[in-house]
């Protein structure tokens, strides 16, 4: 499958500032397209949502757009897409409204491999309740997740699992549909985070065995905000806190206020955009999505092999160690201080963040010696050059 890093990456303004960005992890690039989505949206005629005059409809069929986008990017149907304002925001909200069903002796499952966004809202809300929190835990040495703790953390009373698909540290890509499987046989909902997963895999939210899979947009060449997906059957059995005069329908349930129609707009340009990387042949948006994410996968996964086999020569630990794994490496430098190696190679327009990236839970687990690990993400603009240049950059900062 060919794939031409050189032309996509003539859609991207931002690339032209010369820096070689290994952020994306964080939140990637825009193509002009997205940009150019919002902007018209916005600056078109748009008013509240209606079917009176032109600028109603406008905003109406921003959001039946955007619907229909993340229903063919995750494999849920359209009413089961919901607009957040963050995957942070669409989780601390359902779990809220999950945490109204349950009581003290019930148990809520989350993982150590998870970003705090699918951590805390749901041991907050446990508490609150009186419910029990139990934990799936990891292997620091192979970043893998450990089966035992699986099936010892899921017992008759889980009311519900929150997992990653991928975790933003690590990159590993734990047995989500396992993991589902074994909830489902107890009765417990399945919540899974895809912020990371998202922008490298093609998601098929029914094949994970997710109840509800929470993703970003802007981590995958969209705007900011966070996109929920699920069965609207799922939804239905979700009541949030609401106005009195917004509806009580699905999806529309657990929007809260008036949308952002130009995000939507930014969000839904950036499905098609992803689509479009797609060489000739495949005929639905959905199926032209399955096959740009398989050649973006070809080039992450090479240029993955080019950046490890280079790290392999210098004095870094990589603890990105799973069979299956995004391209996003977290290193350590023994004797050396990761943040000094961010600030060296942000020197040279490299910019590759040290932290521990709102993944409080798996950092600690790792127990560095350092308080911030060094991370490089590869992301679908990346190419051979920028590798080069994080590599030579780091052999410089060794010497
Ligand atoms: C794996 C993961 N989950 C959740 C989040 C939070 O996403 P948001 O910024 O949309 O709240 C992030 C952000 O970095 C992430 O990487």
């Amino acid at each position: 499958m060919s794939y031409d890093v050189a032309t996509l990456r003539a859609h991207f303004p931002s690339l032209t500032s010369g820096i070689a960005h290994f952020d994306g992890p964080g939140g990637t690039q825009t193509p002009r397209e997205v940009g150019a989505a919002v902007a018209a949206t916005l600056t078109g005629p748009l008013s509240n949502r209606g079917t009176g005059g032109l600028s109603e409809r406008n905003a109406d069929a921003a959001v039946a757009a955007f619907r229909a986008a993340y229903a063919d990017f995750l494999g849920v149907p359209a009413e089961g897409v919901v607009h957040g304002r963050s995957a942070t925001a669409l989780t601390y909200d359902v779990s809220r409204a999950l945490a109204k069903r349950w009581a003290p002796g019930d148990e809520i499952v989350v993982s150590r491999l998870d970003h705090d966004a699918n951590v805390r809202p749901w041991t907050q809300a446990a508490e609150a309740v009186g419910a029990t929190v139990r934990w799936i835990d990891f292997d620091p040495a192979t970043s893998e997740v450990d089966p035992a703790s699986v099936a010892a953390a899921i017992t008759p009373r889980t009311r519900l699992v929150a997992v990653t698909a991928a975790s933003n540290l690590l990159g590993t890509k734990p047995p989500v549909r396992a993991i589902a499987d074994a909830a489902h046989a107890v009765g417990a909902l399945v919540y899974v985070d895809g912020v990371h997963y998202a922008a490298h895999e093609f998601v098929d939210v029914p094949a994970l065995g997710a109840d509800l899979f929470v993703c970003s947009p802007y981590k995958f060449l969209g705007p900011h905000c966070g996109v929920l997906g699920a069965a609207p059957a799922v939804l239905e059995e979700i009541r949030p806190d609401k106005l009195l005069p917004s509806t009580d329908a699905v999806p529309e349930r657990f929007e809260f206020g008036t949308l952002p129609y130009e995000i939507l707009a930014g969000a839904t340009a950036a499905v098609d955009f992803l689509a479009g990387i797609a060489p000739g042949g495949a005929t639905s948006r959905r199926d032209r999505l399955a096959t740009a994410f398989a050649a973006i996968d070809v080039h992450e996964t090479r240029l993955r092999a080019v950046l490890e086999g280079g790290l392999a020569a210098l004095p870094v630990v990589v603890h990105s160690r799973a069979a299956e794994r995004t391209p996003t490496l977290l290193l350590s430098l023994p004797g050396r201080r990761a943040w000094d190696a961010y600030v060296f190679l942000a020197g040279r327009e490299i910019l590759a963040p040290a932290g521990s990236f709102y993944a409080y839970e798996p950092f600690r687990r790792l127990a560095l010696d350092d308080p911030h690990g060094l991370r490089l993400g590869l992301a679908p603009y990346t190419d051979e050059s920028d590798v080069e240049r994080v590599l030579t950059g780091l052999r410089d900062f060794f010497s």
